[in-house]
């Protein structure tokens, strides 16, 4: 190598800063580790297999009660979603992924609908290390267009509908059944942990919100001072969370030191945490839990958020 093809158009040891990705000090990862237990993993064998016994059912859901409330955070296996799909999504996600930035604008998100792509998004106004593409469950998905409750004026939102990779569409749809009935599953495990019956909330999700996000976090050459994404709460009900063998993602601890714990990669297992609308429905007993994504400054990290919500004009307040 030459010396004029090694001096780069960076000299050594800089970097160009974007002011607008980095966080406040007392926001920036810090480089120790927490030691020590992580979120509680659950086997959801009990609901997914054939005839379950009714002891196994009780003491599964005794199990999720106690992980809502002292994490809110849990991981779950056994949980019935082939381990294909999830495969064919995760690689449907890095096709896309990997194209032109020009090519992923022609989906980009726009004013017509909350789906499609864009790589813009702050969290309590740093922008994140990241880039995102969200797929609507239900098409149309209604959605309300401002959020005064007299404007009964309503959007009718549809999926972009990306051309490549081929068969995008068909996988993320088949995607989509499978967070539902899984959803379902849990929904009613957290109804009878609260001692509700086991359909109270089913009434919530004809018309869902729900949707998917395929998350991108590029490798971070300041992944120090940036976060993949900011500290934050879920706004939804639930959230269904897929992540590759990378790790970034973590979790502040409920108890008195709220340290940051990572929610280290379990191959095959799901994320899931309570986010704020369960908060409500359980009057406090199950807390939205507060969470962030640190970057690497090496490897590219993938997830799948499914983000659970109810119909737009459900009425959120503490159930009986
Ligand atoms: C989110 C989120 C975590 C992750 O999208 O709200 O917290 O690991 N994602 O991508
Ligand atoms: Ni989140």
């Amino acid at each position: 190598m030459n010396e004029s093809s090694s001096s780069s158009s960076q000299a050594m040891g800089t970097i160009d800063v974007d002011q607008a990705f980095i966080q406040e000090p007392e926001h920036r990862p810090s480089l120790s580790t927490i030691e020590g237990q992580g979120i509680p993993v659950i086997d959801l064998s009990p609901v997914t297999s054939n005839n379950p016994s009714l002891s196994s059912i009780n003491a599964l859901v005794k199990e999720i009660g106690s992980a809502c409330k002292e994490w809110g955070f849990i991981q779950v296996t056994n949980h019935g979603v082939p381990l294909s799909l999830r495969q064919n999504l995760l690689e449907a996600s890095k096709s896309f992924f990997a194209q032109s930035l020009q090519d992923k604008k022609k989906v980009s998100r726009d004013e017509t609908s909350a789906s499609g792509y864009y790589d813009t998004e702050h969290t309590k106004n740093v922008r994140d290390w990241k880039e995102v593409f969200d797929f609507l469950a239900k098409e149309p998905t209604l959605f309300p267009l401002t959020s005064d409750e007299h404007d009964d004026r309503i959007l009718h939102w549809t999926n972009k509908n990306p051309q490549y990779p081929p068969h995008f569409r068909d996988i993320l749809k088949e995607y989509i059944k499978e967070m539902e009935k899984l959803s379902y599953k849990l929904l009613e495990l957290i109804a009878l942990s609260l001692g509700l019956e086991s359909k109270r909330f089913e009434e919530f999700f004809g018309d869902q919100t729900s949707f998917v996000r395929l998350k991108y976090y590029p490798p971070c050459p300041y992944s120090h001072l940036a976060l993949g994404v900011g500290p934050h709460k879920d706004s939804g009900a639930l959230t269904i969370l897929a992540q590759d063998d990378v790790g970034g993602l973590q979790v502040k601890r409920k108890t008195h030191d709220q340290e940051w714990i990572n929610v280290e990669p379990i191959p095959h297992a799901y994320i899931i945490n309570l986010a704020d609308i369960i908060q409500v429905w359980s009057n406090g007993a199950y807390e939205s839990v507060e969470h962030r994504v640190i970057v690497n400054s090496e490897k590219e990290r993938f997830s799948i958020p499914y983000f659970l919500f109810p119909a737009h004009d459900t009425e959120v307040k503490p159930l009986k």
